[in-house]
């Protein structure tokens, strides 16, 4: 698959009806909203509210990136605000198991993150039960941060474990992500792109999301 998810993370607030308006207008797959704690991450983004505002007007997805503690406390509200993907992030789940059976008995997509430093051999025992892995080309918690190399090694070895362990997992890369690096990222088996910065600050996000889309 070559799926892109535009993050809002890095649309102008001021308007962002306006700019999940265009979202809708584009070729995007899903819509992905960064949500930040300031305890998990350092820095507080947007939660609940915003993710129902976005999604009352929304025609795609919500494809929801959970950066905060105890994910497990708030899978309910933000299933209820509209999700429908939710990502929790490995580092933050000591029962991580049961975060995912919660989220797959609300009947939508239950997806995994791990940050940069999280060797992607620990999906080993629940790859399986996955409906994506979002895999972190950048520390979380900021746009507009530099891709980290790395990140080609793990989209690898977890395109492996997936076909391994026979599981129906996509694979999705958050941070830093731009024309080139998509497309080797598209070529290694990556299945969604996220891409914040290079969309909204691009001056043209709809020609910059099917750029991508073409890839
Ligand atoms: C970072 C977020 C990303 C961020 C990506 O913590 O998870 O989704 O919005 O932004 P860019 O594409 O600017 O790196
Ligand atoms: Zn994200």
């Amino acid at each position: 698959m070559k799926l892109v998810a535009p993050s809002i993370l890095a649309a102008n607030f001021n308007k962002l009806g306006e700019e999940v308006e265009l979202i809708n207008q584009s070729e995007a797959d899903y819509i992905h909203c960064d949500v930040m704690d300031g305890v998990f991450v350092p820095n507080i983004s947007f939660g609940i509210p915003v993710i129902h505002a976005v999604h009352r007007i929304a025609q795609k997805p919500l494809d929801v990136h959970l950066m905060i503690v105890h994910p497990e406390k708030y899978v309910k509200d933000y299933f209820n605000a509209g999700a429908s993907i939710i990502t929790v992030h490995y580092e933050a789940c000591v029962h991580l198991h049961r975060t995912i059976q919660l989220i797959k008995q609300l009947g939508i997509r239950a997806s995994v993150c791990l940050n940069p430093h999280t060797p992607v051999s620990l999906l080993e025992d629940i790859i399986a039960e996955l409906d994506m892995v979002l895999l972190m080309s950048v520390n979380p918690g900021f746009g507009g941060q530099q891709f980290i190399e790395n990140t080609y090694k793990k989209t690898t070895e977890l395109k492996e474990l997936i076909l391994k362990k026979k599981s129906k997992a996509f694979i999705e890369v958050d941070g830093g992500v731009n024309l080139e690096i998509g497309k080797k990222l598209y070529e290694s088996g990556v299945d969604v792109l996220v891409a914040g910065s290079f969309v909204f600050n691009s001056g043209n996000p709809l020609q910059s999301i099917a750029d991508l889309k073409s890839l």
